[in-house]
């Protein structure tokens, strides 16, 4: 077990880092299980069966990203778990802005993007036990990328952060800068979570525009108007009626108009 924060109790005050495992969430989730203690960090070179949101598969390559979880134990009186996802994303883009000076955009929920393609994403599993949760929140970061390991559909959409940036940074300084950034953001998210849902509009890149919201085969067509407190989309429908949708159930494009 490492140390990266000397705060005790403080994320990544305790850091298990492992050569390869199937999935940090899954090894975080099964530690939390046996009661690991909030803020614990796992992080692993490579993942042989990295997951994404909707059960996309995360391609986790050595040596091309950063792949780590933390535990996180909210109390239930915050009512916080379903903004996590908004937290952890603004925390991930205050850091690739503050490290690497470049403008990442955030798509909803958590998508991290850079010149339009995906650089980054988290994913959040929850556990509810009586009256205990924990929550496990994954992030991936593309630091390098050689093309070649990731799917051809995944190629065009997908973008490495030493790509872009002129600052080039190691997954060590990442994983840190986001650890601090996180520690800093989680606490103001409890307290005056408006801060952090205007730093989620000043990084979303589809605030007011049409987008398309699908659940399986289902389409729908809107405006989006931004996020409740609890991260829900806010979605306004060509009826003019604003709808809510939670992150779990949708994913979202930004609509193309076809001419
Ligand atoms: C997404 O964009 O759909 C979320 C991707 C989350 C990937 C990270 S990598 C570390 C952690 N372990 C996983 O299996 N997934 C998350």
């Amino acid at each position: 077990m490492l140390s990266l924060l000397r705060i005790r109790k403080s994320i990544g005050f305790r850091l298990f880092w492992y050569d390869t495992v199937t999935s940090t969430n899954d090894v975080l989730k099964d530690m939390a299980v046996k009661g690991e203690a909030e803020g614990a960090v796992v992080i692993a070179d490579c993942q042989t069966a990295g997951r994404g949101r909707l059960n996309r598969p995360w391609i986790s390559p050595r040596g091309q990203g950063l792949y780590f979880s933390i535990l996180l134990r909210p109390p239930l009186s915050a009512n916080i778990i379903d903004f996590l996802p908004i937290v952890a994303a603004v925390a991930v883009a205050n850091t690739i802005k503050g490290v690497c000076k470049v403008e990442p955009q955030i798509k909803w929920p958590n998508d991290i993007l850079l010149s339009g393609r995906k650089v980054g994403g988290i994913l959040c599993e929850t556990k509810r036990r009586a009256a205990a949760l924990f929550a496990v929140v994954g992030i991936g970061v593309n630091i390098e990328m050689i093309s070649d390991e990731f799917p051809v559909d995944l190629r065009n959409r997908s973008i490495a952060l030493n790509t872009v940036s002129q600052i080039k940074v190691d997954k060590l300084s990442l994983l840190q800068a986001i650890l601090r950034e996180l520690n800093r953001v989680y606490p103001l998210a409890m307290q005056q979570r408006q801060k952090i849902i205007d730093r989620w509009l000043h990084f979303c890149s589809h605030l007011n525009k049409e987008v398309v919201i699908k659940q399986k085969d289902i389409r729908h067509t809107g405006i989006f108007r931004g996020i409740t407190t609890n991260g829900a989309a806010l979605i306004e429908l060509p009826t003019s009626e604003l709808v809510t949708l939670a992150s779990g159930e949708f994913s979202m494009e930004e609509h193309i108009p076809c001419f």
